[in-house]
């Protein structure tokens, strides 16, 4: 069977011919949340942690009795968490034990050009390659992922992702939740066949109706009442998600850090999006619920198909140790001055070719698209073109995090209120941020975070200049 995924192109308008298939059933809530285990250094200097890491076909336990064929880091299904203090040196030696070439990214690093995994720096099968990061930069949640030129998508969805966390002094004398009360939540879609296969066909999108939370279909998670920080990480290709917290949604969640790290103020939110690419941290209190109370993670994605309740909280006992915060103040936005240099970007597809482009083009890894000079404030207003079909954008970019200063012209609120580098540009709006680069010269790219999208070279290229 061929699904009718909207006549010529799928819902995000990538050319797709899918065919449905029926995943094997799995009783809901009935197995735990796992976290992604923290990654051991192989070893330290007095500045320096070395991990060590292969990049590897992996069988995941997601469907009981069954074993599904993944690419993992190590082994792990949702890659080990490498955790780390914010100006503290890591560097990952990657060996690729797969059949293609792949590049490591650190999606939300500053890191020096040469280790930012650039879509055709990748490395070959057998290949080692050491990646150095100087996390000069505040605590935030970041990731690592896949992003070998036209592949990143493919790899990404069979399970080339992992969490990469920065932690700070700063944030620290703040006593949010901490240690096993700040719990990482990687949101992923799937199609799988009936054997707990993973099914991949670009532009496959409305059949990708699974939701795993951290590798796992519907699973539990067992919380005391007290408050727990829960990092949210959407690495879907091309599905946003909405969360709402409890079956009627009115749950109150407080978002405390977007991309780039803390928000200036907690904002108090009862439904969170969170797009491919994104992070958005909230604090949810579970003092409120009585034990025994179910409380219900809902995506709330309305006419999409996907996993609606996509996690269960199980409020299980009293916690008397509970003396984390969510202070009025978090970390003020940085000031980075006032713009001397406008760039306009535009997202738009090629109806007659089906080919993604950004200003125009597809990615030349040979041309350089922005000539950027270092330590200068800017201002980028991206617009999405595509009316009709109406596809969303999803605009990431490399290195730096960036301030949006409106929608439109209209201000944005919640997450978006502060340290972003990725950001949805819906179909007819224009995003506007101002941006500086401070840390590294060299080539970077940016693009649609749909990585469906990036794969079909959505993508372009700047360089940075002294
Ligand atoms: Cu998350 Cu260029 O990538
Ligand atoms: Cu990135
Ligand atoms: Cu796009």
């Amino acid at each position: 069977r061929v699904l009718d995924l909207a006549g010529k192109h799928g819902h995000r308008g990538a050319p797709a011919l899918v065919s449905a298939t029926v995943a094997p059933a799995v009783t809901p809530f009935s197995r735990a949340l796992t976290i992604p285990p923290v990654l051991s250094p192989v070893r330290s200097t007095t500045d320096t942690d070395v991990y060590r890491m292969a990049i590897k076909p992996a069988q995941a336990d997601i469907f009981p009795g069954l074993k599904t064929d993944v690419l993992t880091y190590n082994g792990l299904f949702t890659g080990p968490t490498i955790k780390v203090r914010s100006g503290r040196r890591v560097v990952v030696e990657h060996t690729n034990a797969t059949g293609e070439p792949v590049a490591v990214h650190l999606h939300g690093g500053h890191v020096p050009a040469a280790s930012d995994g650039f879509p055709t720096d990748t490395f070959d099968p057998g290949a080692v390659r050491t990646y150095d990061y100087p996390n000069r930069q505040p605590g935030a949640t970041l990731w690592y992922h896949d992003h070998a030129h036209h592949k990143e998508a493919e790899h990404v969805y069979r399970g080339l992702a992992g969490f990469y966390m920065i932690k700070d002094d700063y944030e620290d004398r703040l006593e949010l939740p901490s240690g096993a009360h700040d719990v990482p939540l990687m949101f992923r879609d799937a199609q799988f066949d009936e054997q707990g296969q993973l099914v991949y066909a670009m532009g496959g999108f409305r059949a990708r109706t699974t939701i795993l939370v951290n590798g796992r279909v519907q699973p539990y998670f067992r919380v005391k009442r007290r408050k727990y920080r829960f990092r949210l990480l959407n690495t879907c290709l091309d599905r946003d998600l909405a969360f709402l917290l409890g079956a009627d949604g009115t749950g109150e969640m407080v978002q405390i850090a977007s991309d780039g790290g803390l928000l200036p103020a907690p904002v108090p939110a009862t439904r969170v999006p969170v797009w491919p690419g994104e992070r958005v941290e909230v604090v949810i209190d579970f003092t409120r619920y009585a034990t025994g109370t179910q409380v219900m993670l809902v995506n709330d994605r309305g006419g999409d198909q996907g996993t609606r309740e996509v996690l269960r909280f199980d409020v299980a006992g009293d916690a008397d140790d509970d003396e984390s915060v969510v202070p009025d103040v978090l970390r003020p936005l940085p000031d980075i001055g006032t713009p001397t240099v406008t760039r306009d970007l535009a997202f738009k597809m090629d109806l007659a070719t089906g080919t993604f482009l950004l200003d125009g083009k597809t990615f030349d890894p040979a041309r350089i698209d922005q000539h950027v000079k270092l330590g200068v404030t800017e201002l980028w207003r991206v617009r999405n073109d595509d009316l009709r079909p109406a596809i969303p954008h999803n605009m990431h970019l490399h290195l730096a995090h960036f301030q949006i200063v409106d929608r439109d012209g209209v201000p944005v609120t919640g997450h978006e209120a502060g340290l972003k580098d990725t950001v949805t540009v819906p179909s007819g709006s224009t995003v506007t941020f101002k941006v500086r680069f401070d840390d590294y010269t060299g080539r970077y790219v940016y693009h649609c975070h749909l990585l469906e999208h990036s794969s079909m070279a959505m993508m372009a290229q700047m360089e940075i200049t002294t």
